[in-house]
């Protein structure tokens, strides 16, 4: 491509302009800064200013690479004669953040909002890749509506153990069970320390990582087929740079995100994650983002297209065998979208080309085994079910690929947690009479009462049934459960219990089935006890009474609509910096 030969805004076109090119004080007093930091005029008068948001930390592993992969952005940036400006961001760390990076989502959402808008900035260009930094970066972008690319971090590569080839996450629950069941001792996990996560990068399994920067890719929001190049490949740099390339031919083309982001990018986007085997937290960011967008998703979208789209990925934890390298190499999201082209919207826009048909021309597979054929799926229907029923009138979904078959219709005694810490103190005692047939249920773990709905969804299956072989089991909880976890877990039961949701009434003993066939979940408890229960149940204490907790537990919405702030979510006018 001859960037030469680029149509090319005129300067006073550009948003930046207001900032630094009208007659006046404040443009004066702009340049001057600018000469400040060092730059001469020619290097940023009348380019396109591109702003790069940064989510680079020396706490966020998935991310470390990514305040060297900023310089080659800004080499992309500049070869396409625009201006670049590096903006560190807040790091959303699944691993360290406590009680749970989602308590934090929409405020990363909100930093990125209101630096774009603010700021003069013509185009950006997001940085992030680790769990909920994708959906938040996207979300924040969406309700600002510039030309936006998005880089993504990159997976890890695989990791080793012995002769093991190992997935950050899956592995390491795992072996921890291996370890509480007796099988390895602390010099196997001492060496498993050092091979679960072996290099920079997001998880490099089809986690919540990698589900949702394939999303975005599906999306068109990055470079053709940059979602699954391993972190510390070179080809990494490289898809960085045409990203800063790219940005700025969408600043002088004028196409904005809101231009990308429709309602088919958001189709095409469900069917990729499920096609994908993707993580179960892709519903819930999905659906925020989409709002963002102006776009209305839902949970029954999900359902309606997971019975179309099969699952094509063979990558861990959905699929059995393999890891993101593997899926690159087998030719990556182009080679899996060119297996699925009559469920996609091929005349829609990406940043890179003018239809997605454009874009996957000449993808291919190199490995049917990792991108299965049509005619030889991991699974016949999408990764995801939707659960409705008396105990879930909003929904609950269920990772049904990762389960054991023979939980998925299943009745059994309810065994009730009222919370997490309560759950880990007494999950092994045996005066429970858990069962394999159990059915393990944790409350007060959802949006509000997790609080940020932490990925505590995998309950543990106890001591004592592991040692017995039993690895699955149904459990149902308001939580949300890790991208790279498996087994029979209901999730995101909406409303959750501590708003009241039929979660917070049921009790120990009662029976409860789960249908996945039939798309169900019910509590077998008659409807005037359930209303003697509900009369009797008390409200729990407010948590924060002040700061970002106070603000969160007032504004979250519930998991069936994608648990964004109320009044980020809303359509609304918004004062322009410059008009007030
Ligand atoms: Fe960052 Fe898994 S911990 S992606
Ligand atoms: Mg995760």
């Amino acid at each position: 491509m001859r960037f030469d030969d680029l149509p090319r805004k005129r300067p006073e076109e550009l948003r930046s302009h207001q900032w630094y090119g009208t007659d006046g004080l404040r443009s004066f007093s702009h340049r001057a800064r600018t000469r400040q930091l060092g730059y001469l005029p020619e290097e940023h008068l009348g380019k396109p200013v591109i702003a790069i948001l940064n989510t680079w930390s020396d706490i966020n592993p998935c991310h470390v690479h990514l305040r060297d992969r900023a310089q080659a952005v800004k080499r992309g940036v500049w070869q396409a004669g625009g201006f670049p400006l590096e903006f560190p961001v807040s790091t959303l760390s699944e691993t360290f953040q406590k009680p749970t990076p989602m308590l934090y989502r929409n405020l990363l959402a909100m930093e990125t909002e209101e630096l774009l808008r603010s700021y003069p900035v013509d185009g950006a260009v997001l940085m992030g890749g680790c769990d909920k930094t994708t959906p938040a970066l996207l979300m924040g972008a969406a309700s600002v509506d510039l030309p936006t690319v998005f880089v993504p971090a990159g997976p890890m590569l695989p990791g080793h153990w012995r002769n093991e080839v190992l997935g950050s996450g899956t592995d390491m629950w795992k072996y921890w069970d291996d370890k509480r069941a007796g099988l390895i001792g602390d010099c196997e996990m001492a060496e498993l320390e050092n091979g679960l996560a072996r290099s920079p990068g997001h998880c490099m399994t089809m986690g919540t990582a990698s589900t949702l920067t394939a999303a975005a890719e599906a999306l068109g929001v990055t470079v053709p087929g940059a979602s699954s190049i391993p972190a510390v490949d070179s080809g990494h740099d490289r898809m960085a740079a045409r990203a800063g390339l790219t940005i700025v031919e969408q600043v002088h083309k004028g196409r904005v995100l809101s231009e990308i982001l429709t309602a088919e990018a958001f189709e095409d986007a469900v069917t990729t994650v499920l096609g994908l085997g993707g993580s179960t937290n892709a519903v819930i960011h999905l659906i925020a983002m989409a709002g963002r967008a102006g776009v209305r998703l839902t949970l029954d979208d999900f359902d309606r297209i997971a019975r179309t789209v099969p699952v094509l990925a063979n990558v861990r934890p959905g699929g059995r065998t393999y890891l993101m390298e593997d899926f690159h190499f087998a030719g990556g999201l182009p080679g899996f979208l060119s297996r699925i082209p009559d469920l996609l919207h091929l005349d829609r826009p990406t940043v890179s080309c003018d239809t997605l048909r454009e874009q996957l021309a000449g993808a291919q597979v190199h490995q049917d085994d990792v991108i299965r054929p049509r005619d030889n799926p991991v699974a016949s229907e999408g990764g995801v079910a939707v659960l409705r029923g008396n105990l879930c009138p909003d929904g609950a979904v269920i990772k049904h690929i990762a389960a054991e078959p023979h939980l998925l219709k299943h009745t059994g005694p309810a065994v009730v947690f009222d919370d997490y810490r309560t759950m880990q103190r007494t999950v092994n005692d045996p005066e429970l009479g858990i069962t394999a047939d159990s059915v393990l249920v944790l409350r007060g773990s959802g949006p509000k009462g997790g609080p940020g709905m932490p990925e505590y969804g995998m309950l543990p299956i106890p001591d004592h049934l592991l040692r017995q072989g039993v690895r699955d089991m149904v459990r149902i909880s308001d939580a949300r459960m890790s991208g790279t976890s498996y087994g029979a877990c209901v999730l995101h039961v909406a409303p959750e219990s501590y708003v009241g949701g039929p979660l917070a009434l049921v009790r120990t003993g009662d029976s409860i089935t789960l249908d996945v066939e039939a798309r169900t979940l019910h509590l077998h408890v008659d409807d005037e006890e359930l209303q003697r229960r509900r009369a009797a149940w008390t409200p729990p204490p407010t948590r924060y009474e002040r700061g970002y907790g106070a603000l969160y537990n007032e504004q979250i919405t519930q998991a069936d609509t994608g648990c964004d702030f109320a009044f980020l979510a809303r359509p609304g006018k918004v004062a322009d910096p410059y008009a007030g």
